[in-house]
């Protein structure tokens, strides 16, 4: 039995049912998870653990500070014992930009800080206009309408891929919740340094 952390940033819930979805897919394979909103996160290290995992949302453009600071100094411990990130979006609701290495953000994060996990992922958020105010919902409707993406004022879509999740989760050790026949390809690794690109990126219009 192993003792997971699981580190979650999430402001309008998706990125909290992502980790959810993944502690209860290691707890059903025996792993102990304990799972802890950034804003709790105090003096929680990842010392005492055996696998960390990292969830954290973007918001335009950045993933939460608290989340790379966090990374970022315990970077000596996380590179020396099995982690992962996953990052949530909507910028990856594009198939072009929906894996580890062709996602934004996920390759500004890497260049960003120390850590090296040993698995990385990201996963399309969703986008819910009615529980925005009503600047963001300007903002991201203005962003969607840039992108071809949905624009009702009312739209609210799911475009998270929760079998790519599952996957994940049985990437990091837990069987699948929901066998089905062959297995689909699992999460991509980190890209190796010289693969990362040096050039920002920019924020949810990429
Ligand atoms: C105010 C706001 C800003 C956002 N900015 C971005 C962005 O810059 N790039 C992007 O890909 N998605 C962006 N999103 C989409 C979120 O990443 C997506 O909705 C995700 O599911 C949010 O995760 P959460 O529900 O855990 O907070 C934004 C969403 C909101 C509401």
């Amino acid at each position: 039995m192993r003792r997971v952390l699981m580190l979650c940033s999430s402001t309008d819930g998706q990125t909290r049912r992502i980790c959810e979805r993944l502690s209860g897919q290691l707890r059903q394979a025996g792993d102990t998870v304990e799972l802890v909103m950034v804003d709790e996160v105090g003096q929680v290290a990842p010392a005492g653990h055996d696998l960390v995992v990292v969830g954290a949302r973007i918001r335009y453009g950045h993933h939460d500070p608290r989340i790379v600071d966090w990374v970022t100094r315990h970077a000596g411990a996380l590179n020396t014992m099995p982690s992962a990130f996953f990052s949530v979006n909507i910028v990856a609701r594009k198939a072009e930009k929906n894996r580890a290495d062709t996602n934004p953000y996920v390759r500004k994060f890497l260049r960003r800080v120390p850590w090296r996990p040993t698995w990385v992922d990201v996963f399309a958020g969703k986008l819910n206009y009615p529980a925005y105010g009503p600047l963001d919902r300007r903002i991201i409707r203005f962003i969607m309408w840039m992108t071809r993406g949905p624009t009702q004022p009312d739209a609210v879509v799911e475009f998270t891929d929760w079998q790519r999740v599952e996957d994940f989760g049985r990437a990091l050790g837990a069987p699948s919740l929901t066998p089905s026949g062959a297995a689909p390809p699992g999460p991509r690794r980190a890209p190796p340094r010289s693969a990362r690109p040096s050039a920002p990126q920019n924020p949810a219009s990429s």
